[in-house]
């Protein structure tokens, strides 16, 4: 399931250039269980299984005994809100542990004392945080610079300053009739900059006023 996310584009290139290293652990390899189980039935009456502190333990510990880290995140849907805030903080740290959430959940001593920060996607659940972990993988990953060949695009990315990014077009000028916006072809920089400004702030305003504090 990590697989695909974290080989392909701009991951893929940035792992390849050594600007990040990303190591995918599996929590059966660290379970003493002789049929490779991690989870296990919760206690009371709520349904579902949840990942049991051992396997966990032993990771997270081995994995700080090899180098320190500056977080270790645990993926839920009750965790704080993934922002692009949080991706360009995270992308400023060294070295940092994703702990995706499995079945019903984790163990909540694991929640309680080796996690620094839960982090949610969104609010809905998915099945394992696996999903959720690629994608504030690839976040923070393309933040980094050097990531991105036009270092600009990284910038000028929707959210970066709290803004929709203005659309984009590209050849032919006109297209079945319909033609891109004249500016755009002026040549005029700052004319074009203006224009991108105001666009962003409309479609901010129509689209997400919540992040213009509206
Ligand atoms: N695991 C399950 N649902 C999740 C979500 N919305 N965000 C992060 N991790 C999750």
């Amino acid at each position: 399931m990590m697989e695909g996310p974290l080989t392909c584009s701009i991951i893929k290139r940035a792992r390849a250039k050594g600007l990040v290293e990303i190591v995918v652990h599996d929590l059966r390899d660290y379970t003493l269980d002789i049929h490779k189980r991690v989870d296990d039935y919760a206690f009371g009456f709520g349904a579902g299984m949840v990942l049991q502190c051992d396997p966990i333990f032993r990771c997270i510990e081995k994995l700080k005994s090899e180098r320190e880290y500056d977080e270790v995140i645990f993926t839920a849907p009750d965790g704080e809100q993934f922002t692009q805030g949080m991706a360009n903080s995270l992308s400023l740290l060294g070295n940092i542990i994703i702990l995706c959430g499995h079945y019903k959940g984790v163990d909540q001593r694991v929640r309680d004392t080796l996690i620094t920060k839960e982090i949610s996607i969104g609010d809905y659940v998915l099945t394992g945080g696996e999903m959720a972990a690629a994608i504030i993988t690839d976040a923070v990953v393309r933040v980094i610079p050097g990531a991105i060949g036009d270092e600009q695009s990284a910038l000028s990315d929707s959210f970066q300053d709290n803004l929709l990014a203005p659309p984009v077009y590209t050849r032919p000028a006109e297209y079945r009739g319909m033609k891109v916006p004249d500016i755009l072809l002026s040549g005029n920089e700052r004319k074009i900059q203006e224009w991108e400004q105001d666009v962003a702030i409309e479609r901010t305003r129509r689209l997400r006023p919540d992040l213009l504090g509206e």
